[in-house]
């Protein structure tokens, strides 16, 4: 499995930096440890180490799902895989399953909804132009072809029927409450990504018992070690806070 160009790599130092190039697109990587000559790259095999001019070592690998994700091009925040891992464990979502997804942003969400779903679909709602043709940029390259992006704004509603869920990161999910119960198979999820407790109590307050189940608020704060000569500990510095994560479940 030589690499060849037109395909996307990526290059990994020894302390976790990385790149993402496509091989053939320019001649050059300028790294913070020095230049990289691409075209040494190409008829190597994943794990061949590539050295700068100034001796630094990047290992080269072919870049999954997470890793691109993380290199894309971004425009708004994107939901941090910390938090939209839990979609997974709190509702069962899998292959074959149908998602409506508001709003795309740089389409970060969609990719890893499309990938779990695939050769189910994931229909997602922006009003911002210039981010729905970033996410269809960003989807097209990594090769999903199970996503459609409208133009459409999701407070005026939802087109579609029978979804197992609808997946909300936008100022105002108690708006689209209504319209995710029209939209939702019965015991089909809400889950709904919110910086702010503020929006969150909006949201519950939105949720009538007699429609949902299983509503519930949570926040996902992941604390990482590292092993030092001098003894192993959890890192000084960690993310405090991205947001909360909100689940119901239609009756
Ligand atoms: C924080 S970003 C979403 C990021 C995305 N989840 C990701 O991981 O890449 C919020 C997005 O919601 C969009 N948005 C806001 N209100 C909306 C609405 N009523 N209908 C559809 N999209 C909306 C914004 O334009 C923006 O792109």
């Amino acid at each position: 499995m030589a690499f060849k160009e037109g395909e996307r790599l990526l290059l990994i130092d020894e302390k976790g930096k990385k790149f993402m190039i496509t091989l053939g697109e320019r001649s050059q990587l300028h790294t913070h440890g020095g230049v990289i000559e691409l075209a040494d790259i190409v008829g190597k095999e994943p794990g061949y180490k590539a050295i700068t001019h100034k001796g630094l070592e990047f290992v080269v690998i072919y870049p999954n799902l997470m890793d691109y994700i993380e290199k894309m091009r971004k425009l708004p925040q994107t939901i941090q895989a910390k938090d939209s891992s839990q979609i997974i464990a709190n509702t069962g979502l899998c292959h074959g399953m149908n998602v409506v997804e508001a709003g795309v942003g740089s389409g970060a969400l969609t990719l890893l909804l499309c990938s779990i779903v695939e050769p189910g679909t994931v229909t997602s709602y922006e009003i911002r132009e210039d981010f729905a043709n970033l996410a269809r940029k960003n989807i097209r390259e990594y090769g999903c072809t199970n996503s459609v992006i409208k133009l459409q704004d999701i407070y005026e509603g939802i087109d579609e029927k029978d979804v197992d869920l609808v997946a909300l990161d936008l100022p105002e999910p108690e708006k689209v409450t209504e319209h995710a119960l029209g939209a939702l198979r019965p015991g089909g999820h809400l889950f709904s990504f919110s910086p702010t407790i503020e929006q969150v109590i909006r949201l519950h307050d939105s949720l009538r018992y007699s429609d949902w189940m299983e509503v519930k608020t949570i926040e996902c704060i992941v604390r990482e070690y590292e092993k030092k000569r001098m003894g192993t500990r959890p890192k000084t510095l960690m993310v405090g806070h991205t947001g909360y994560m909100t689940f119901a479940r239609k009756r």
